[in-house]
């Protein structure tokens, strides 16, 4: 049986949107031959013709269709605003789809994600998939941001029926963080039981799991550590979890993205 081909493609971008101050929608024509994915893949990309910067950008897959491939950057740096300030027409030296384990379909009728920043975009892939997949299940987004310009509202409301916002600064929804905002829905009885899915800074999801974790049958969390290789080649993105009793160290870009955050050992990560 041959191997599914990961690239390199030769990836062209359709078009651009800006998001918000800091995020913007790209859209690539999905190059021929690119493997199917699941809300949790993800793609590297080599921004730079030059040297610098040397290493590949990861980055989740937003979405996938037979045409397109979307992604949603954040500036942060050289790499990601050399990516945003690209145009529709210029191309990309592309891998992917990398990762191990997937987001698991929801097992019951209710499914509650939670992302902070730019953690939405496997969360509406996901979201995405399962719709299509006509499964029956109600979605809950609950979503925040910094501030409330940084808010993507219309990319939410397309994809979710449900959704709530929290923002630091307390400019829309909820004035605090998303883990707040569960702790105070789950609280007052607001929260709807089922699994939760979640994606955002490791702090975000370790506090998330703390607070609201054994409200849910169970939690599954995509993280995006600093990667090197991509490939589970380098050793440089292991994260140690119990796996059948036994602690061991597994590789995010090859064995996950997605965990199960009980599984997680937190505090020996925190080290
Ligand atoms: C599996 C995966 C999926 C990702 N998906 C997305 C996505 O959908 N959208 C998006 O905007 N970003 C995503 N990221 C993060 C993105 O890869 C980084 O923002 C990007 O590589 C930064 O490159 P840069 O050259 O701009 O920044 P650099 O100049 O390399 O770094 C700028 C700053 O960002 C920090 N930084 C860089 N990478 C990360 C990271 N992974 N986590 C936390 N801090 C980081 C650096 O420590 C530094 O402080 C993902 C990362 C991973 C591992
Ligand atoms: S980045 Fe090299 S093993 Fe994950």
């Amino acid at each position: 049986m041959s191997a599914v081909r990961k690239g390199p493609w030769n990836a062209v971008l359709r078009r651009t949107t800006r998001l918000s101050p800091s995020c913007s929608l790209l859209v690539f024509e999905r190059p021929e031959g690119f493997p199917g994915a699941a809300p949790g893949h993800f793609v590297s990309i080599r921004v730079s013709d030059s040297t610098t910067p040397l290493l590949r950008r990861p980055y989740s897959i937003m979405d996938l269709t037979g045409s397109s491939l979307s992604l949603l950057v954040k500036a942060v740096g050289r790499g990601s605003a050399a990516l945003r300030a690209a145009r529709a027409g210029d191309r990309f030296d592309m891998i992917g789809p990398l990762g191990g384990v997937p987001f698991p379909a929801p097992a019951g009728p209710e499914a509650v994600l939670v992302a902070g920043g730019t953690g939405l975009a496997p969360l509406l892939f996901a979201a995405r998939s399962w719709r299509r997949a006509r499964l029956a299940v109600r979605t809950t987004l609950i979503y925040g941001a910094a501030t409330g310009n940084e808010l993507l509202r219309d990319l939410v409301k397309a994809a979710f029926g449900t959704y709530r916002f929290a923002t630091i600064d307390g400019g829309a929804g909820f004035h605090g963080d998303v883990v707040a905002l569960c702790r105070d829905l789950v609280s007052r009885g607001r929260m709807p039981a089922g699994t939760l899915y979640s994606c955002g800074p490791r702090g975000m999801v370790r506090a998330l799991d703390e607070a609201a974790g054994s409200h849910f049958s169970a939690h599954y969390t995509s993280l995006e550590e600093i990667m090197a290789c991509g490939v589970g080649a380098c050793r440089g993105c292991t994260v140690p979890v119990r796996s059948g009793g036994e602690r061991v160290l597994k590789a995010i870009c090859s064995d996950g993205t997605v965990f199960s955050a009980g599984d997680i050992l937190w505090e020996e990560w925190e080290e």
